[in-house]
């Protein structure tokens, strides 16, 4: 079964073909990344704009690429939660439209399912059930993925999402945005024991994250050394806030794994391409633990993560009438369509 996906949630208008869940025929991302840098962070108006002029080119792209035309693909999917609403807006619209003029079935898509979806795609032999830690720019979440369309989360941020904390502590010592990928690259050529961090942990939850302490911590840090003169090594700040920000999510993931006996474990979103994680994880579970995690042109936001999970959503039948609509929050173990 083919199915054209697509992505319109954040800043890149994505689309794809995936047969079976499993097989990229294509998936092109056109990122917005080049024009919310100018501001500091993805604003949404020029978000839902750019989506709206590049969304026909990119699916149009996506299904030549495929060596398909509208006529071999069996069914739509596309992202219809959580995101930015306008952004959403041009997505869902879009794939209605599509829907409609072929007569193929509309599939609604979570944003998060969709980046779990994505190790279906790097790790054919993978199946539920698993414990995955979803990192993103939004999200921060450990789920307990029981089949492809039931989960439930175990743990959650309280405040900052992981990907929001490397943006915020990189935006403060001037890293473009996102800061996230140019702060780990740079945190590879530092000490991560020149500055101790504190290790926040959220009481009574042992699964739940807080990064919001830790931010202001190294915002205090670049603050006070720039007040004083003094100059900032930001190799150094940056190796010792990755390693902060990555103990935090590994102590609780696994934690989480041995308190629910889970031997499976997965990772997905954007921040699973940070290289400490992907190493540390890799150091702990060796030999207790079977890891996977996306390969890292599947870590951000694509088309054929959507394409990976709608087919499972369409297995379990969850096929969208023409009210669908974009909702900006929802749980990722709710569905509503
Ligand atoms: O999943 P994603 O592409 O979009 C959302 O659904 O939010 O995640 C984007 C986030 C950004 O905050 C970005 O800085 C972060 O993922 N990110 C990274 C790395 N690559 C992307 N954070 C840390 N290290 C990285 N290598
Ligand atoms: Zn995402």
């Amino acid at each position: 079964m083919k199915i054209l996906a697509i992505e319109s949630s954040c800043d890149e208008t994505a689309a794809a073909v995936v047969e079976d869940g499993r097989t990229v025929l294509s998936n092109i991302v056109a990122s917005q990344i080049e024009e919310h840098r100018l501001y500091g962070g993805v604003v949404p108006e020029i978000a839902s704009r750019r989506h709206a002029e590049a969304i026909v080119g990119v699916v149009d792209e996506a299904v030549k690429t495929a060596g398909c035309t509208l006529e071999d693909i069996d069914a739509v999917a596309v992202t219809y939660a959580p995101g930015l609403i306008g952004a959403l807006l041009v997505g869902v619209n879009f794939a209605k439209g599509l829907s409609l003029a072929t007569g193929k079935p509309l599939i609604p898509t979570h944003h998060l399912r969709s980046h779990i979806a994505s190790n279906y795609i790097s790790h054919k032999e993978l199946k539920p059930p698993f414990l995955c830690l979803v990192v993103s720019g939004g999200h921060s979440h450990i789920v307990e993925v029981k089949d492809y369309t039931d989960m439930k989360v175990i743990g959650r941020t309280r405040d900052d999402a992981a990907g929001e904390a490397f943006d915020k502590a990189a935006r403060a010592m001037g890293i473009p945005y996102p800061g996230g990928v140019e702060l780990d690259k740079i945190a590879e050529t530092g000490d991560d024991s020149a500055f101790p961090m504190p290790r926040p942990h959220v009481d009574g939850s042992p699964y739940d994250f807080s990064f919001s302490g830790l931010k202001t911590a190294v915002i205090n840090l670049i603050h006070n050394r720039r007040q004083k003169g003094e100059e900032l090594p930001i190799a150094d700040v940056c190796a010792s806030y990755r390693k902060a920000v990555v103990g935090c999510l590994t102590e609780n993931f696994l934690k989480a794994a041995e308190d629910l006996g889970c031997t499976t474990l997965v990772t997905a979103g954007g921040v699973s391409a940070n290289s400490l994680l992907r190493r540390e994880l890799e150091r702990l579970c060796d030999g207790k633990y079977q890891l996977y995690m996306p390969e890292k042109y599947l870590c951000g936001d694509n088309g054929a993560m959507v394409g990976a999970q709608g087919y499972y959503e369409y297995l379990a039948g969850h096929i969208a009438k023409s009210d669908l609509n974009a909702i900006a929050t929802l749980p990722i173990n709710e569905n509503r369509f």
